[in-house]
């Protein structure tokens, strides 16, 4: 049976989204397929125009054969849904926008606006390289396109408290909060969601979500691939900020987050927000960094490197529902699979026949993010036959497919509630900000990176995070 998804629509209004860096590689592979997926699936405002802002010479041609290469690469094809339909409602502002020079832009909303009746709600997504978002901002301000409209900022805002604190200066200076997104596309893997509905949906699950059952909170993002063809962008970044400080803090928060007064659209943000506000500094003991054998080799990596390519933290949250249960996240490149997992290491009995029985491993609750997502729950059950005994095994429901609905990735689930000025997907200022400051200590006083060799789970100082526990992946 499907129950009724909480969703909120602003309203049916005609929309205008205008995709700055629209011939840029996330367009091209993941917000263009995006809304070709939602005008597939007919949940597309009414009416609506799709504008590829771009610097340069970009016409509308060259804005529809983009995108129509765009979903021949990545899909849905063209052929898969209404691509007529979507291709009349193209548009394209070259020239660039700055506050020089605001180039096609204004002219190509006044007729967008023309063509939806002239109450259309424009929203601007910044799909261009962070060093863009502020001089675009200004730009916003000084060619009058501020009011009315909504932006979406790409990850990362910000790479430290100062630089976050000076973005978002500006930011709030010119647009009002409510108008403003922030992306943060790991919260929309349909597990990642699921870790929120599964939870308040199952008041089993909901009662187990705390200290008092909980013995660690584990969040793996590991991959198998190096930094290929982007080495220098990641040297200049490394592991522990492009990931730990930003989706595995968000990720961490969504686990850590007290039940919200109800699912609408500013109330989960609010609570990861606040979740994030308890973050305890971590400190430099509490991360260990890691650099895999060979890395130095890497064309494009300078020799003397200090960066990390894996990054792993424990983390404590001063609520009454955690204290002193760890939160214990890592991430990194060349590791021995490829995973991304929100795990729930659960205590054993401390009552009743089994209490202090030793047991294999600690029973688990486990959300994999890949693809659809699955649900594992590991569990500790009488071995089968005559000698007796605890065995344990793992139940697993894989969450795509279920009432014969298919998965959405993570940027379809991104535009629709952007459209829909939902904002549970999105990051909100105070946990940014509360990220920023919780690594602190840690960022003044960087501990050396360790070397592991490629295909483990990172050097051995990694495992004494978890002591006197184990990771999940091991
Ligand atoms: N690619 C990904 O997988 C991915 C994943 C998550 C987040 N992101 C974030 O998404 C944003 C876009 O990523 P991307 O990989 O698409 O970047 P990109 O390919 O380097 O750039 C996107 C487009 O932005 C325009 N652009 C480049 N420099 C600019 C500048 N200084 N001012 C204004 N426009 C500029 C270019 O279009 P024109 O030359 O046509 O103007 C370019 O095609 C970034 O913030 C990135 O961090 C990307």
């Amino acid at each position: 049976m499907t129950a009724e998804q909480p969703h909120h629509s602003t309203d049916d209004a005609p929309v205008v989204l205008v995709l700055h860096g629209a011939s840029g590689d996330l367009c091209r592979r993941l917000v263009l397929p995006a809304l070709f997926e939602l005008a597939r699936r007919e949940l597309l405002p009414a009416d609506w125009r799709v504008v590829g802002a771009g610097r340069g010479e970009w016409s509308r041609e060259d804005f529809v054969r983009h995108v129509r290469e765009a979903l021949e690469e990545f899909g849905p094809r063209p052929s898969e849904g209404p691509w007529d339909e979507v291709e009349q409602r193209l548009m394209a502002a070259g020239g660039g926008f700055a506050v020089e020079d605001a180039g096609e832009l204004p002219g190509v909303l006044e007729r967008a606006q023309e063509e939806l009746g002239g109450s259309a709600r424009v929203v601007h997504y910044l799909a261009v390289p962070p060093s863009a978002f502020l001089p675009m901002t200004r730009a916003f301000e000084a060619h009058g396109l501020v009011e009315g409209a909504t932006v979406v900022y790409e990850k990362p805002y910000g790479t430290s408290l100062d630089s976050f604190e000076e973005l978002d200066a500006e930011v709030q200076r010119v647009w009002d909060e409510e108008q403003v997104f922030r992306i943060d596309h790991f919260l929309a893997f349909e597990a990642m969601q699921d870790v929120i509905h599964a939870r308040f949906a199952n008041p089993w699950l909901a009662a187990i979500w705390n200290r008092e059952h909980v013995a660690q909170v584990q969040v793996d993002v590991a991959e198998t691939l190096d930094v290929a063809q982007r080495a220098s962008f990641y040297d200049a970044t490394g592991a522990f900020l492009d990931m730990i400080v930003t989706h595995l803090f968000q990720m961490a928060a969504t686990v850590a987050m007290e039940p919200p007064a109800d699912l609408g659209p500013g109330a989960l943000q609010e609570a990861r927000d606040a979740a994030l506000e308890r973050f305890r500094p971590l400190q430099p003991e509490d991360v260990v960094l890691g650099r895999f054998d060979g890395y130095l080799d890497i064309d494009g990596v300078p020799e003397d490197s200090t960066t990390d390519t894996l990054a792993a933290a424990r983390v404590w949250i001063d609520t009454d529902r955690w204290r002193d249960v760890p939160f214990l996240l890592r991430s990194g490149k060349k590791m021995a699979a490829d995973e991304q997992r929100v795990t729930l290491m659960l205590k054993p009995a401390t009552e009743g026949p089994y209490a202090g029985t030793e047991l294999g491993e600690p029973a688990a609750v486990s959300f994999s993010l890949l693809e659809g997502g699955a649900l594992d729950v590991r569990l500790t059950v009488r071995t089968p036959g005559v000698e007796g005994g605890l065995s344990q095994g793992t139940a697993t429901l894989p969450l795509d497919g279920l009432d014969g609905q298919r998965e959405a990735p993570p940027y379809t689930h991104l535009v629709r509630h952007l459209l829909d000025g939902d904002r549970s997907l999105f990051t909100g200022v105070p946990g940014l900000r509360a990220a920023w400051r919780a690594i602190e200590p840690f960022a003044a006083d960087r501990p050396a990176v360790q070397p592991y060799a490629p295909g483990t789970w990172g050097p051995a100082e990694v495992d004494r995070l978890a002591e006197p526990g184990r990771w999940f992946l091991r």
